[in-house]
């Protein structure tokens, strides 16, 4: 037993203040725990569930819990299991973005102000990770991650149809008359086979995959997929192993260091991450009080190859990932060229290189050799200009047919020019993308404003666009997009997103009119509307005279709280006020 005293005992087991101890102590017997367990001095763990009906990605943790709850058991703890805010990525609206920043606010009220001691974090679906991982970072109690896992790999017609990317594709297929209604619904029905996340290397096994790089969850868990019975025994071992994070009072800030965050960086572009992985790594880090500017996703990631084969970058899915090695087998490649800080603590209490001793890939078509990747250069570009401070695009999507289009100039081979077609919001670009009228050619450049963290309360994933259906019909598959919005981890889509600032927060790309001609410049990672800066400075004017730029008025209480605090996407789109508040479990007490 560490010498530090549980702080469920100020609860329950408190003979300076029988008072309160009677009554925070009488009600947690009433469904039929004894004075035995609450006062025998054994640790008392929350199980933080973001499983239920509402969140199908994550459900699965419901049954996984019982697991979780013998392990804690079996280790000589009490389990206590309670629910966090629902995120559910394809089924909140107007976003789930909107609601990362509410449930890390309701966990962090959760952990802090009930008789927990250590917890267990079920992670999943796109936001449900990094809202946990943050709330325990703020608060600083022994955490440790258990992600649901991904679901089985989805076939269609003898082929792999993996979720969200198939709809991408087959949204194309109906846009071009191939196939009608129901034949669009059952493609992309086949992608979910079963319980569990996103099978794609989109945000959910992105942020999975980097929970387990920074050592928040146990070695090779990552990645196994929801049914399978490894995935329930991780479970029960990750309940017996926080029990003893909490005897050794190992916490998130001994785990989340600049080193883990880096190694995290580095894994990002081996897996071929979501771009939404800067935003979540950019908070949890502000949380945690971790310095991690932008500019390292380029530093430390851009030129790390891809090795990770799976869709939309490659070709496999997440059983695939499991079988080859899972995390542990790509930690293994980066480790033997020397680009992980081995010596980072995980909460297994020893090292990621400990942690990853003797792994390789079992599947190297899967988890490919770091001499022979699926791409050269697995990570973000950043991009500045006069149009946004920064946004960031994922070079090794960029397609031949792309690169031909747009880059076909031999004396400027990584320069294009082209001209804007504005769209104000994803309802704009749906009634208007296949209207004539806006002259949409082959290398127009689409632009997306009023969809980030203020403009489309929780920043929309809409910044990948289709061509117009004429265009596609041509052989068009992709058009330059840019936006202030985020985009889907599994789409492929070669867009510049999450500019910052948005435009509904007085960022240029509000004063942009289409017909402006745009330069995207590639090698320097600038991209500028060609016009004066007088005329922007007459524009900017104009529009500030008009009253700014508008946005959808706010429908709910929680927007317009939120779009009162909330940071934009290149500083984690947290809530500004909250994270100066740090490990603040030593500020327990009476308020
Ligand atoms: Fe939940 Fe993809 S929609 S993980
Ligand atoms: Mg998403």
């Amino acid at each position: 037993m560490a010498d530090k005293p549980l702080r469920s005992r100020a609860w329950f087991d408190n003979p300076d203040n029988p008072d309160m101890t009677a009554l925070y102590l009488e009600r947690y017997l009433n469904y039929g725990l004894t004075r035995g367990e609450l006062q025998s001095n054994k640790p008392i763990i929350g199980i933080a569930q973001t499983g239920s009906d509402l969140a199908p990605c994550n459900r699965h943790h419901l049954v996984l819990a019982e697991r979780v709850r013998d392990g804690i058991r079996a280790a000589g703890g009490i389990p206590m299991e309670f629910p966090v805010h629902p995120i559910q990525e394809t089924g909140k609206r107007p976003t789930a973005g909107l609601d990362r920043n509410l449930a890390y606010l309701s966990l962090v009220e959760s952990l802090y102000g009930y008789p927990i001691d250590g917890v267990v974090l079920t992670i999943g679906c796109d936001k449900t990770t990094p809202a946990c991982l943050m709330a325990a970072a703020t608060v600083d109690m022994p955490a440790i991650a258990l992600s649901v896992g991904p679901m089985l790999n989805g076939w269609h017609e003898g082929k792999r149809t993996g979720s969200g990317t198939i709809i991408w594709k087959a949204r194309q297929m109906l846009a071009a008359g191939e196939i009608d209604y129901d034949g669009f619904l059952e493609l992309v029905a086949s992608s979910a086979p079963s319980v569990g996340y996103c099978n794609t290397m989109g945000t959910a096994t992105t942020m999975n995959s980097l929970t387990e790089a920074l050592g928040m969850s146990l070695p090779g868990s990552a990645a196994i997929p929801a049914p399978y019975r490894e995935r329930a025994q991780v479970a029960f071992e990750t309940g017996l192993r926080i029990v003893d994070m909490v005897r050794e009072d190992l916490k998130p800030s001994d785990i989340l260091t600049r080193d883990a965050f880096l190694n995290a960086i580095v894994v990002n572009s081996a897996i071929g991450g979501s771009t939404n992985a800067p935003i979540h790594l950019t908070a949890l880090a502000r949380h945690v009080g971790v310095d991690l500017p932008l500019g390292d996703w380029e530093t430390h990631g851009l030129h790390v190859p891809l090795l990770v084969n799976l869709q939309p970058a490659g070709e496999y899915l997440g059983e695939d990932y499991f079988h080859a090695g899972g995390v542990p087998a790509v930690l293994a490649e980066l480790i033997g060229q020397n680009l992980i800080h081995t010596d980072a603590l995980t909460v297994t209490g020893r090292t990621l290189g400990e942690n990853c001793a003797g792994k390789t890939s079992i599947l190297p078509d899967v988890i490919r050799p770091f001499g022979d990747p699926v791409k050269t250069e697995g990570g973000f570009k950043i991009f500045t200009g006069n149009l946004f401070n920064s946004a960031i695009m994922k070079l090794s999507v960029i397609s031949p047919e792309f690169r031909n289009r747009y880059l076909s100039n031999p004396d400027d081979p990584n320069a294009f020019e082209g001209e804007a077609v504005v769209f104000d919001g994803p309802e704009d670009y749906h009634h208007r993308i296949d209207d004539p009228a806006l002259g949409i050619t082959e290398t127009s450049l689409l632009f997306m404003r009023g969809a980030g963290p203020i403009g489309y309360p929780g920043a929309a994933e809409v910044v990948n666009m289709r061509p117009p259906a004429y265009l596609i019909k041509q052989g068009v598959h992709a058009l330059a997009c840019i936006g202030d919005g985020r985009q889907s981890g599994t789409s492929g889509s070669a867009s510049i997103l999450n500019a910052s600032p948005e435009a509904a927060a007085g960022g240029a790309l509000a004063l942009l009119r289409t017909g402006d001609r745009v330069r995207i410049d590639l090698n320097t990672g600038r991209a500028d509307v060609l016009i004066p800066d007088e005329e922007l400075a007459e524009r900017r004017a104009a529009l500030e005279a008009g009253g700014g730029y508008a946005y959808p008025p706010h429908q709910t209480p929680w927007q317009e709280i939120q779009r009162g605090m909330v940071s934009q996407l290149e500083t984690g789109a947290v809530l500004e006020p909250a994270v100066k508040y740090r490990r603040i479990i030593d500020r327990f007490g009476p308020p």
